[in-house]
């Protein structure tokens, strides 16, 4: 059921050289000899169709090509097959593709702010996510109003979620000083470096998606964080022993698309592509949890991955050693007032 779509890097990496090179006049001009206005929204990721993020991304598609005209089409491209972690933000901003919806944590080059959502135990439950992160909250102000984006020629247009990350090893993980000498895969946040380091001087290796399960498999990493439909639809249980449900960060995703590519586009279709997306978020936030609960169910009737919950004092004991502590660690990065905020409101 998995592909694992990056064991082709090298290839990978051709094909984005000449799918930008094909694209670099923008998605305008599908239509014959560019005559009519035809438009094309190249949509790339980089988990499986089946996941909360692969299955938003169709409801998009599926409502923009219903309501926004003949004229535009979306393209889906998951799995990394046309562009992975390490490329696809370069992609958007080059108009080589038009729409990503990249996690938190792979902004942290270009909008570190965003870390925010990176934050261990920002949330205790998924139900606490929707109010934590509306647009006109102070987290959601980070989002939407991001002004690194911005000028980065991104638009945000929504926060899908996948949901709370597991920790996955082939070691049981009890309490934070089960983590010591091992190696997790990171994805690129200084924030996910500190919380490792926080467990038991635990190591990070940041990694691309695509390559987490060679990794695993291979032995380059000891373990990773993910939610479960990310671990179960990548088969990175079958090559993990553990998995600790400690619930302990996000992941969100930044709906995004290439500010030039929307400007393009006529104000009526413009509020059609924002009004799908909304549809698509509010379809994601629907199907997250259930995707994620069956994704565990699968991994347990796999049988070969242990799942260990953690009573409300094991829980703690993992968050007391990031909260406040890391938080605080970053303050300068995310800003100090909204931080202060999120902190004030910690149960
Ligand atoms: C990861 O890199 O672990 C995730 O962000 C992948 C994804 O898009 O869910």
């Amino acid at each position: 059921m998995r592909i694992n779509q990056r064991a082709v890097v090298g290839t990978a990496a051709l094909m984005t050289l000449a799918l930008g090179a094909t694209a670099c006049g923008g998605a305008r001009g599908g239509g014959a000899d560019g005559g009519g206005d035809a438009q094309t929204i190249k949509f790339s990721h980089v988990v499986t169709p089946e996941t909360p993020k692969g299955q938003a991304a169709e409801k998009f598609k599926e409502v923009v090509e219903e309501n926004c005209g003949d004229q535009l089409t979306v393209e889906i491209y998951p799995n990394s097959e046309l562009y992975g972690d390490e490329d696809e933000l370069q992609a958007l901003q080059s108009g080589a593709v038009q729409m990503l919806a990249p996690s938190s944590a792979k902004f942290t080059t270009i909008a570190p702010q965003l870390q925010v959502l990176d934050l261990p135990f920002l949330f205790d439950s998924v139900e606490d996510i929707p109010e934590v992160v509306a647009p006109d909250t102070e987290v959601g102000k980070a989002i939407y109003e991001n002004e690194a984006l911005a000028k980065r020629n991104i638009k945000v247009l929504g926060l899908w979620d996948n949901g709370l990350k597991q920790l996955s090893s082939n070691t049981k993980m009890q309490e934070p000083s089960n983590l010591s000498g091992l190696r997790f895969r990171i994805q690129p946040s200084d924030v996910l470096r500190s919380q490792f380091a926080q467990w038991g001087g635990a190591e990070t290796t940041p990694m691309a998606f695509a390559e987490v399960y060679n990794a695993l498999q291979q032995g380059v990493i000891d373990g990773q964080e993910n939610p479960y439909s990310n671990i179960e639809s990548q088969n990175m249980h079958t090559v993990q022993k553990h998995i600790t449900e400690s619930d302990h960060g996000y992941i969100g995703y930044v709906l995004s698309v290439n500010n030039d590519f929307f400007d393009s586009l006529s104000p009526e279709v413009q509020d059609c592509v924002t009004n799908a997306a909304d549809e698509a978020s509010a379809y994601n936030r629907e199907i997250a949890a259930d995707l994620n609960e069956e994704a565990k169910q699968t991994i347990l009737d796999e049988g070969s991955t242990t799942i260990t919950e953690l009573s409300d004092s094991e829980r703690q004991a993992f968050k007391d050693a990031v909260v406040p502590k890391v938080w605080n660690q970053y303050a300068d990065v995310i800003g100090q007032d909204l931080i202060d905020e999120l902190l004030a409101n910690q149960k």
